[in-house]
């Protein structure tokens, strides 16, 4: 499974790459916007942070503006995915810059009928919202469930990128349902480190050895 960043913050994402497993990071208007500066110059520098897909998202919703907003947005850089909502307009734009293979990340998906549309226009991700479904009382990670079946008995080669996503418990039932990718704020990802017993045991380890040749633990 992909492990990409939901955050448009460079010292977040700067941190998380420090880490050495982060394939990619996904943006929206809103992460943008808590920045304070502009898309195109955001997007850039994320790229220069990490090397992998890096999802920018069109504010037209036409067909032809989000066509003509789509190819500024490729031309940044190699890495970037174009992120595009899942509405008609949106999906006939999908489908023409798939056609001239610009990469498209289809969002705001939540029902497996728009997954399927979104993959038959040709799209490179998937973005379906779980915590979202959560919010209002739907079951977010049956989506990808049946996305991924959907995609499977079709041989679609578009990716589930499963998103809106808020805690450790939706990253490895994103897993175990076979979505490709999981995109997560920078707190989810380091939840995903913690197990007390693996600080436990490596104190025990330390003062172990300490005890038997007069070294000091190091400092955690
Ligand atoms: O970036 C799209 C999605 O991951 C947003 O998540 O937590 O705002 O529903 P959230």
């Amino acid at each position: 499974m992909k492990f990409f960043l939901d955050t448009a913050n460079l010292d977040e994402i700067r941190k998380g790459a420090s880490w050495g497993i982060v394939d990619g990071v996904t943006t929206n208007p809103s992460l943008i916007a808590r920045e304070g500066r502009p898309l195109k110059e955001q997007v850039a520098a994320i790229c220069d942070i990490v090397d992998g897909p890096i999802s920018a998202e069109v504010l037209s919703t036409e067909t032809a503006a989000m066509i003509a907003e789509g190819r500024e947005l490729a031309k940044i850089h190699k890495n970037i995915v174009v992120k595009l909502p899942l509405i008609k307009d949106g999906i006939a734009a999908c489908a023409a810059l798939s056609k001239e293979g610009i990469r498209v990340n289809v969002t705001l998906c939540f029902s497996p009928a728009q997954a399927l549309i979104a993959a038959k226009a040709g799209a490179y991700f998937i973005s379906p919202f779980v915590g979202r479904l959560d919010d209002i009382g739907h079951n977010g990670m049956d989506l990808i469930r049946q996305i991924v079946a959907i995609y499977e008995n079709y041989d679609f080669s578009t990716q589930v990128l499963a998103a809106s996503l808020r805690g450790p418990t939706h990253v490895i039932e994103s897993a175990l349902a076979g979505a490709q990718i999981g995109t997560m704020p920078l707190k989810v990802m380091e939840q995903l480190f913690n197990h007390p017993l693996t600080d436990k045991g490596l104190d025990q380890f330390l003062k172990d050895y300490g005890k038997a040749f007069g070294t000091q633990p190091a400092a955690r």
